[in-house]
């Protein structure tokens, strides 16, 4: 283990401070972005550096590398070629996420958790979350909560098909947990697992995710505008609201992000819940430190493990972060 060498090192007291919040190498989940064949050389040019982006072709050797640092879990975004109105890429069993979980399984089996990101706005024209109507040519679009359910719902079941073992809706819609559970459990998929994201906050600590994540159709991601499904910060108390609804829904886990500014939402729902709870430290997040860090402006282990650690103090049983592969030379186990 290169960071642990001479005693006293820094490594050492990185480790050391994994340690006292108790954070093994099984808490941790990589976000993987896999792109479909033929994708759009813009975003190629836009891309963040250091981001898990991967060919379905050469998924295997790349996956491989994630659980030889000891991770096990991978929650899997997918990039498809196309956009259309209705998100049908999303769907069927040759969609990108739907072939990448397949693969996955028949490689790696019972040794890789495989978790699949439920939305659409990586699908749909508009880049929302929920599909759209007008009811005038000149009206502002409404984002239809009810329709988007009924295709999320039928998403989750072509994933769980292809053998995702935890499928995580990511679209706010209200109701969404419920119906996936429905839809799994009445196609015979009751050990598939939900991970509801219960309070995710509307923030502009999304955009390198969508730098990276949303093709052609979308020129300007920063105009996306997802405040009327995702929450707000004002309320916490509609957090718990979300949290306990998204649980009796039938989830089996639940969700906050961003991380870093609700440490104390996460801290709030460790102290009323036992419920297995998980933080997406998000892209925003990772690009704070990873660019402050490229300009010598501060220390990148530093900020990564005080980062990462604070979240698991605050409460967190799982944490999906870019930064998962990095930490684990500070965990022996
Ligand atoms: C889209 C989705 C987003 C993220 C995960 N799923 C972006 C958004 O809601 O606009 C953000 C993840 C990140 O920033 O790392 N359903
Ligand atoms: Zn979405």
């Amino acid at each position: 283990m290169e960071g642990r060498q001479t005693p006293g090192s820094l490594g050492d007291s990185y480790a050391r401070i994994f340690e006292s919040v108790k954070l093994r190498k099984r808490d941790l989940i990589f976000p993987i972005f896999v792109y479909e064949p033929g994708n759009d050389p813009f975003f190629q040019k836009n891309e963040i550096p250091g981001f898990a982006k991967m060919d379905l072709k050469d998924l295997t050797p790349q996956v491989q590398r994630i659980i030889d640092l000891g991770i096990t879990s991978v929650i899997v975004f997918g990039v498809p070629r196309k956009r259309d109105i209705g998100a049908s890429s999303a769907l069927g069993k040759h969609g990108v996420v739907q072939v990448t979980a397949r693969k996955l399984k028949e490689e790696f089996g019972g040794s890789l958790n495989v978790i699949t990101d439920v939305c659409i706005c990586q699908y749909n024209l508009s880049g929302h979350c929920g599909l759209e109507t007008r009811a005038r040519k000149d009206d502002r679009a409404q984002i239809e909560n009810d329709r988007t359910l009924s295709l999320l719902s039928k998403i989750a079941v072509s994933h769980a098909e292809s053998g995702a073992d935890v499928v995580a809706p990511s679209s706010m819609m209200d109701g969404q947990v419920r119906q996936i559970r429905s839809s799994l459990d009445s196609r015979g998929f009751r050990k598939t697992k939900i991970m509801a994201y219960s309070a995710k906050h509307a923030s502009s600590l999304y955009s390198p995710f969508r730098m990276t994540a949303y093709s052609k159709h979308i020129h300007n991601h920063t105009t996306i505008d997802k405040s009327s499904y995702q929450i707000g910060y004002t309320n916490p108390r509609q957090v718990i609201r979300e949290i306990e609804a998204d649980i009796s829904e039938g989830a089996d886990m639940v969700m906050v992000k961003p991380t870093l500014f609700y440490l104390d939402i996460i801290s709030m729902i460790r102290d009323c819940t036992d419920f297995p709870l998980v933080v997406q430290n998000v892209s925003g997040e990772y690009a704070m430190i990873k660019s402050a860090a490229t300009r010598g402006w501060i220390d990148e282990e530093e900020w990564k493990v005080n980062s990462i650690s604070a979240m698991k103090r605050a409460g967190a049983d799982l944490i999906i972060s870019y930064f998962s592969m990095d930490i684990t030379r500070y965990l022996d186990h």
